[in-house]
């Protein structure tokens, strides 16, 4: 499971400590719950956990075993706010390769129906999809990697109310296969499930109760 030491990070180009002593320790079939003021720190932490960016102190682990960011890389899938303003993919099929390049036309179908998108052809744009199934194309382009950890930076972002129940529903299903670190402005939307709330303020994690 995830275990974070005592993280610092501070970028060079930042004036202060965007995070000071965050540590956390995930259990087995967890779910978590990140939310905090913007500006805290939260996409930042995510950076971290996925490899993009490493902490100037502290140590991170998976399943006892410290990982650099290199391996946090190959065992994270990291799903950005507003994933579908960053498709490069001029098609489907181009859009999911860039998760996994040599990727079959079964992975294809296969990862297209876990996220519900049965039935899309491959070779139609990203752009026309409707902004929710865009949104499943994003964690789509993450699953084929198939990740030990997810990690979703506002994933109802932006997106009307039917269709954030669907995402909210997918995510819950994907909740089950492998650790999932949801950041959101919204946690009261995750009540219901058994998930960890955290709460990151002044460079520090908590745990809340409900
Ligand atoms: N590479 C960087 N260099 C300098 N400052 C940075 C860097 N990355 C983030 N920051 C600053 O660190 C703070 C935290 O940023 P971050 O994007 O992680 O916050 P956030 O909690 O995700 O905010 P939001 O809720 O608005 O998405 C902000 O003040 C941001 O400007
Ligand atoms: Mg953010």
């Amino acid at each position: 499971m995830l275990h974070l030491k005592k993280i610092q990070y501070q970028p060079a180009t930042a004036e202060e400590k965007i995070l000071k002593n965050i540590t956390l320790q995930t259990e087995p079939g967890e779910a978590l719950i990140i939310s905090g003021p913007s500006g805290s720190g939260k996409t930042s932490l995510l950076e971290i956990i996925s490899g993009l960016a490493s902490p100037n102190k502290g140590s991170i682990y998976w399943d006892n075993s410290l990982i650099n960011s290199y391996k946090r890389r190959s065992i994270c899938g990291l799903v950005f706010q507003f994933p579908e303003r960053h498709f490069i993919g001029l098609t489907i099929s181009q859009e999911l390769k860039i998760g996994h390049r040599r990727i079959s036309g079964d992975m294809q179908s296969k990862v297209l129906k876990e996220v519900g998108l049965e039935g899309i052809s491959p070779k139609d744009l990203p752009e026309n999809l409707s902004g929710g199934q865009q949104r499943r194309l994003a964690i789509a382009v993450q699953l084929i990697r198939s990740p030990k950890i997810l990690l979703l930076d506002e994933p109802t972002a932006g997106l009307d109310w039917s269709v954030r129940d669907e995402i909210l529903e997918l995510i819950k299903k994907l909740s089950k296969d492998q650790l999932l670190i949801i950041v959101t402005h919204e946690p009261d939307l995750f009540a219901k499930w058994q998930v960890s709330n955290y709460r990151l303020k002044d460079g520090n994690l908590k745990k809340v109760s409900k």
